[in-house]
């Protein structure tokens, strides 16, 4: 039936009164503003320009670094086991574990171990970084998070035991048992010892290479299956630690959880040789079987940008220029992106390819 001029004036107004009523209740009214709350410290994106508030030497080579929001306000919450991605005025980025009190939300605050041979970040902060510095960072973002179990073994090796640590504080103000196993080359050169002795329900077991001898991480976890039930595995620390410790813990359970963070390269499994030229220098790269691309191009472009090393953080992002790509990224790059670029840190390519990318 055809709908007359009439009819559609009042159909009108009363889609006008309806507007009318939503803005009083949902807009204007008390209802929208606990509807629909602000949030002011939540921002989107998580960018944030911290000041560097303090540095303290924490441990042999471990600076702590106190961040804080230039203006006093609060900052975006965090759990145990996040971390921050900062960007250093090199414009290096890289990626740090937060290991102060998630409950501070005044302050973040990360411990950097000086690596003199690393890939210069660490040296950068050690040497070069000054209190009063203005820093990007991003973040929070939790890759590694405590998950509620009826008991926890954490292992830490070095460094890693900055995520580690703010786990133990909370398991132990939950009143849950745990267990610490704590591996470093000598006392002076582990860091937050003396936080550690504050935690209570739980113990931890030292040990340093320079008084006990090379650890032998299957003796030292094979006494620790006496924790029933099997424990949930957080460990952090070097590759070979966690692999140790993640095999160990499933020969006694199979079905037991075992959560890991690392922030070095994941190794290159089922590889092929081929073959990268570089189309700004012309200069050609060849990729063994078991590196990664990325390795293979720092030995002729060492400042090449790159981060996370595992193919999430996209700093590596590189266009392709030709040749057949073997994205391994787990889709962090959009297929649009994947026709002309890749993230040179894991994806690689088919065995004898010639890739030209644009670097
Ligand atoms: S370095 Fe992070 S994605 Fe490659």
């Amino acid at each position: 039936m055809p709908t007359t001029d009439v009819e559609l004036d009042g159909t009108v107004r009363a889609i006008a009164r309806l507007f009318d009523a939503y803005e009083r209740v949902f807009a204007a009214g008390r209802a929208g503003r606990s509807l629909s709350r602000s949030r002011p410290v939540r921002r989107a994106g998580f960018d944030l320009q911290l000041r560097l508030a303090g540095r303290e030497v924490v441990a042999e080579d471990v600076v702590a670094l106190t961040l804080v929001d230039r203006a006093g306000r609060l900052l975006p919450s965090w759990t145990p086991g996040a971390h921050l991605d900062v960007f250093l005025p090199s414009g290096r980025l890289r990626q740090y574990s937060l290991c102060g009190d998630p409950a501070d939300r005044s302050q973040y605050r990360v411990a950097v171990r000086r690596i003199a041979e690393g890939n210069g970040g660490s040296v950068e902060i050690h040497d070069e970084l000054e209190a009063g510095a203005i820093i990007r960072v991003r973040g929070p973002r939790n890759a590694f998070r405590l998950v509620d179990a009826p008991s926890y073994l954490f292992v830490a090796g070095g460094i890693g035991i900055t995520p580690i640590l703010p786990m133990v504080r909370s398991v132990a103000a939950a009143g849950k048992p745990w267990r610490l196993v704590y591996l470093g080359r000598s006392a002076a050169s582990m860091p937050f010892l003396d936080e550690l002795a504050r935690c209570e329900g739980g113990d931890v077991l030292l040990h340093h290479d320079d008084g006990d001898g090379f650890a032998d991480v299957a003796a030292i976890l094979g006494e620790l299956n006496a924790l029933p039930p099997v424990p949930d595995l957080y460990v952090c620390g070097p590759p070979a630690l966690m692999d140790t410790a993640r095999q160990l813990l499933r020969a006694i359970d199979p079905m037991a959880p075992v959560f890991s963070e690392r922030f070095s390269a994941l190794p290159v499994v089922g590889g092929e040789p081929f073959t990268i030229e570089l189309a700004q220098s012309g200069a050609t790269v060849e990729v063994a079987a078991d590196e990664t691309a990325l390795a293979a191009i720092r030995r002729v472009l060492p400042d090449v940008r790159y981060s996370c090393q595992q193919g999430f953080c996209r700093t590596c992002k590189c266009r392709v220029l030709d040749g057949q790509v073997e994205h391994r990224d787990r889709h962090v790059l959009v297929d649009r992106e994947r026709d002309d670029s890749m993230l040179i840190c894991v994806s690689r390519a088919p065995q004898g390819e010639r890739l030209v990318l644009d670097l």
